[in-house]
């Protein structure tokens, strides 16, 4: 559904985007993650045909969004990063205008403005002059006029940015409805809503993609390990080793010692699971054992560790071959 080759974006002498593909299947919610200064802006704008790239394709619902900008933009739906909203039109007049624009038949256009405003929650300023609205019920307007026309493709780019802590939670359970029926592609510069919104991730770094997969994969890839986490009352070098000693542990850390008990968290081959072989070696040992718990990797420590580890070969000498 988006099909991204080789984007490069120069501003001047500024490069914005390097050889930049990836592509979203239809009806994915893909998260297009990185910090600000990434490019996340800049390769959005080219796939909704707002500017053009310096150099590269990119193919949006089966067309190109240089040479068939037309019939791209009719496909699409665009939150652009600010929003330019017509300050002087009323919002439910506004909504009916956009959906004229993108070819919404006059019958359908009435009914749709009124769905539209309701899943984005905007019905009760319906009749405001959108100047006058604050910014989270812009960015909703925003929202909802991406949605408007009921496109194949949405590319939202940060999303829940100026909304508060209720209307995020809602914006986003709004967004995971669409998957399936919409192809979607989001930025955002916060991790967690990654996880909680999106299947895939592109984490872009200084304008190239460092990373890219389904969540769970890109864990796997850069945590090959499973870890655990444990806290056991008993002497710490013996825990220590014998748990050391239990096939497919690689590595057993001190976190902390409080009132005679120690932390430990256990790294052990992924496939395996070591909790039961922890839990008996306590037991055999008259340990205490206080607490046993799995812990998962998040996005965030996958993030640090790409970013991280890219920086880190930076000023060891320059590019590693891929
Ligand atoms: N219109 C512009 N003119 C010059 N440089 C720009 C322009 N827009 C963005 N940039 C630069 O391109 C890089 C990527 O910006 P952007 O795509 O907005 O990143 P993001 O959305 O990830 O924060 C930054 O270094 C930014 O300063
Ligand atoms: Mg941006």
């Amino acid at each position: 559904m988006i099909e991204v080759q080789g984007l490069t974006k120069q501003y001047g002498p500024v490069t914005a985007i390097r050889d930049v593909s990836f592509s979203v299947a239809p009806g994915e919610i893909v998260g297009f993650l990185g910090p600000n200064g990434a490019g996340k802006s800049t390769a959005m704008r080219i796939l909704s045909c707002f500017m053009p790239a310096t150099s590269g394709t990119a193919r949006v619902a089966g067309y190109d969004v240089f040479t068939q900008s037309m019939q791209v933009r009719r496909r699409i739906g665009y939150l652009p990063e600010s929003v330019p909203l017509y300050t002087d039109m009323r919002v439910a007049p506004y909504l009916d205008f956009v959906a004229e624009v993108k070819g919404v038949a006059r019958g359908e256009r009435r009914r749709r403005v009124a769905d539209v405003m309701d899943r984005c929650m905007i019905a009760d300023v319906q009749n405001r002059l959108i100047g006058q609205l604050s910014k989270g019920y812009r960015q909703r307007v925003g929202l909802a006029q991406a949605l408007v026309s009921d496109p194949e493709v949405l590319i939202l780019d940060e999303p829940t940015i100026g909304l508060d802590p209720r209307q995020i939670t809602e914006i986003r359970s709004l967004i995971r409805a669409l998957a399936g029926r919409h192809t979607v592609i989001l930025s955002t510069h916060i991790l967690p809503e990654v996880s909680m919104v999106c299947g895939g991730v592109v984490i872009i770094n200084k304008g190239a993609i460092v990373a890219q997969g389904p969540i769970d994969t890109l864990v796997e890839q850069f945590f090959p390990t499973a870890r655990v986490e444990v806290e056991i009352v008993g002497p710490p070098p013996a825990v220590r080793e014998m748990i050391r000693a239990i096939p497919g542990v690689v590595s057993v850390h001190d976190e902390a010692t409080t009132n005679g008990a120690g932390r430990y968290v256990v790294e052990s081959a992924r496939e395996r699971d070591v909790r039961a072989e922890i839990s008996r070696l306590a037991a055999q040992q008259q340990w205490s054992l206080l607490e046993l718990k799995r812990v998962g990797t998040t996005l965030e420590e996958v993030f640090i560790r790409i970013v991280a580890g890219e920086e880190a070969s930076a000023v060891a000498g320059g590019e590693v071959a891929p």
